[in-house]
Formats: C-alpha cells, sequence, structure tokens
C-alpha cells in the first residue's frame, strides 16, 4: 500500500541544502497501524508530507497502491490526495466562522457530492465521533478535544482508505487526547490503515507497530538510532 524505498529530501537555506530524509525506507502494509517516533526536527512531518503527497522527495521511490507518485503531476496528486489520505494534524484548521455542521460538509460541497448524501455523510461522521448534539456550535463554543473530533469528522466524511495523523493530541488535555485516541483505533478496527506521528512513548504504543526517526534516519529499532 505505502512502500517507500531510498527515499532522500533535503531543504535549500540559501545556497546550502540541508539533509533532513536520509535514505528511508518504509512498508504499510493494508490496514496497518504504524507509529512513527521521534524527537522534535528529527523529519517526521517531512516524512508525514512525503507519504500524504504534499511534498515529493528529491530521490527514491514512493509506490501508493502500486503507483509511483514520482511520476505524478500536480493535478493528480491532488486527485490521490482526495481520494485515499486523509490528515489529521495538531492544530485543528476549523473555519471559525462555520458551524461543526459546515465544517464537515466543506470538503463534500468541493467534491460535489449531492446534498442528500452530504447530508447524510456529514451527520453519520459527526455521530460517530460523538458530537450529534454540536452540530451547529462554531469551533470557539467546543473545547479543544470536541474541535479535534469536527476536524475527524470533516476527515471522515471523505471516506479515505489511509489516515495520516501528526500529533493528533499534541494540543490537547490527557483526557480528550484519550478520546481523541479512542476514535483513531476505532478508526483502524473498521479497516483503515493509520500513519501516526508522535513524540509520545505512550501515543505510539497504541499503534501495530513502531518506527524510529532520528536525525532523518529510520529504523525499527530504537537502540538503532
Ligand atoms: N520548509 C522548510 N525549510 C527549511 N527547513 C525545514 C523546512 N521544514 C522543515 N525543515 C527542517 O527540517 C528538519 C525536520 O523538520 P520536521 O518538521 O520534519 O521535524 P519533526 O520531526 O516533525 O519535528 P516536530 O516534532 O518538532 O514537529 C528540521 O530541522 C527543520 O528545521
Ligand atoms: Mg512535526
Amino acid at each position: 500500500m505505502i512502500r517507500l524505498r531510498h527515499i532522500y529530501k533535503s531543504y535549500r537555506m540559501g545556497s546550502m541544502a540541508v539533509p533532513v530524509l536520509k535514505d528511508i525506507n518504509l512498508h504499510v502494509r493494508p490496514q496497518e497501524f504504524l507509529s512513527i517516533l521521534g524527537p522534535s526536527g528529527s523529519g517526521k512531518t517531512t516524512l508525514m508530507n512525503i507519504i500524504g503527497c504534499l511534498d515529493v522527495p528529491d530521490e527514491g521511490e514512493y509506490l501508493l497502491d502500486g503507483q509511483p507518485v514520482e511520476s505524478c503531476g500536480e493535478d493528480e496528486l491532488a486527485e490521490i490526495r482526495g481520494k485515499k489520505i486523509g490528515f489529521i494534524f495538531q492544530q485543528f484548521h476549523l473555519l471559525p466562522d462555520a458551524t461543526a455542521y459546515e465544517n464537515v460538509e466543506m470538503p463534500l460541497l468541493y467534491h460535489k457530492i449531492p446534498a442528500a448524501e452530504r447530508k447524510a455523510r456529514v451527520e453519520e461522521t459527526l455521530e460517530r465521533v460523538g458530537l450529534a448534539d454540536r452540530m451547529t456550535h462554531k469551533p470557539a463554543q467546543l473545547s479543544g478535544g470536541q474541535q479535534q473530533r469536527v476536524a475527524i469528522a470533516r476527515v471522515l466524511a471523505a471516506r479515505p482508505s489511509i489516515i495520516l495523523a501528526d500529533e493528533p493530541t499534541g494540543n490537547l488535555d490527557s483526557g480528550s487526547g484519550r478520546e481523541i485516541m479512542d476514535i483513531i483505533r476505532g478508526l483502524w478496527q473498521a479497516g483503515n490503515t493509520i500513519v501516526l506521528i508522535t513524540h509520545d512513548i505512550h501515543v505510539a504504543n497504541e499503534a501495530q507497530r513502531k518506527v524510529y526517526v532520528r536525525d532523518g534516519v529510520l529504523s525499527d529499532r530504537e537502540e538503532d538510532i
């Protein structure tokens, strides 16, 4: 499903190239729940952006469902992202003036889903994250955990098969973080592939498998890096 081979990525700072990912090899199987652990600045978000087709590597091969991503143009990448991948971030990125309902509906309008199906999907996903009674609330009228649940409902409404979560509990207290992790585990049990990025070992331990990044190098074993 997700297969990275010999991936390199550096950022250009003036005339210098700063290497960030160095020879990353990673295979994520369908319906696997993987966590990627690593300290701040180790390259986790850079790696997630590549897995999520938000960025492209300088070198190496990325096969997503057998398709080489390097050969895709911008439009194709946007289509892959829209259809296959859902992103959950530390920041909720909700529209402040829109209700929970409208926030979840937004990508469905963009994808031109017909009105009746749109309504069904928005209500179903908000119910699934436990917010049936908060649909007309705006983000400022919701707790942090509830805002993250709206962001997750918005992802689910588009029905992605792969969910990429970058520090999804990073802005939350432990109780709300627990609720979000329960929802993420539920998505995995329902058949989604989950890649969870974190620097918190307790969060990472919820996954089936852990890999570690340090200074842009990936390893299956913590002691190797
Ligand atoms: N757009 C950019 N331009 C230049 N350097 C960048 C850019 N984005 C990231 N970097 C550098 O790449 C390295 C890895 O960054 P990245 O955001 O992937 O780390 P991270 O593991 O996600 O860290 P954190 O846990 O703090 O989120 C850092 O040293 C960072 O300074
Ligand atoms: Mg990061």
